[in-house]
């Protein structure tokens, strides 16, 4: 699928109400619109600046769909797709007691909004269906609002880090 232009993330009012439903392969075009605007304007600054390619959106293409224990889900705020959420086994470290946060993005506009939250919320409620023992997540290293966000969602440092220091390893009990 080739991205032509810039796919339309409408500015939504903040106060409408978050739904999240599970994601579909017509969503893509937007997806890597709020992936690409939430990376840039949440740690573009410390982990450089991205842009859409053709790699990435067919990288998306596949993921949305994909079977479990991968489960994807999008935010809708007044209709508008603002935010994107991944779970599945942990790949790193490959071990079957425990599931892994994959991917959380909300799109700029919708910062603080409560969106990251609600995504959250159905992520850890699946994790724990799917009879993980605990979940992990690696994050940006120096990134307040990633870490603050993670912090109050109830996930702890574990003190691993890979990538030269510069991703930590979160650790959320389940169960
Ligand atoms: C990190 C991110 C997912 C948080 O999602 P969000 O929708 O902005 O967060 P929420 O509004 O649901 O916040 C929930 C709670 O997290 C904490 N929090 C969120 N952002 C915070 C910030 N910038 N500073 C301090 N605490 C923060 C607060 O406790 C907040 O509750 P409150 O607003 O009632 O005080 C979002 O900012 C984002 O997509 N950033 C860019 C990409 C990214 O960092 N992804 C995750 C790391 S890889």
């Amino acid at each position: 699928m080739a991205l032509e232009g810039r796919a339309t993330v409408a500015a939504v009012p903040a106060h409408a109400s978050v739904a999240i439903r599970r994601a579909k392969a017509e969503d893509t075009r937007v997806v890597v619109r709020v992936y690409i605007d939430s990376w840039n304007g949440g740690f573009g600054h410390l982990l450089g600046r991205r842009v859409v390619d053709d790699a990435l959106v067919g990288r998306w293409e596949r993921d949305l769909v994909a079977p479990p224990p991968s489960h994807w889900w999008v935010a809708e705020r007044g209709g508008a797709i603002v935010g994107v959420a991944g779970v599945g086994a942990s790949r790193d470290p490959m071990d079957p007691a425990l599931g892994e946060l994959d991917t959380l993005h909300v799109a700029p506009d919708s910062f603080r909004t409560g969106v990251g939250r609600a995504l959250m919320e159905v992520a850890l409620g699946q994790l724990n269906r799917d009879g993980y023992a605990e979940a992990v997540l690696w994050t940006v290293n120096h990134y307040p609002r990633g870490q603050r966000f993670y912090e109050a969602m109830g996930w702890r440092r574990d003190g691993r880090t890979r990538d030269d220091g510069r991703q930590l390893m979160y650790r959320h009990p389940l169960g």
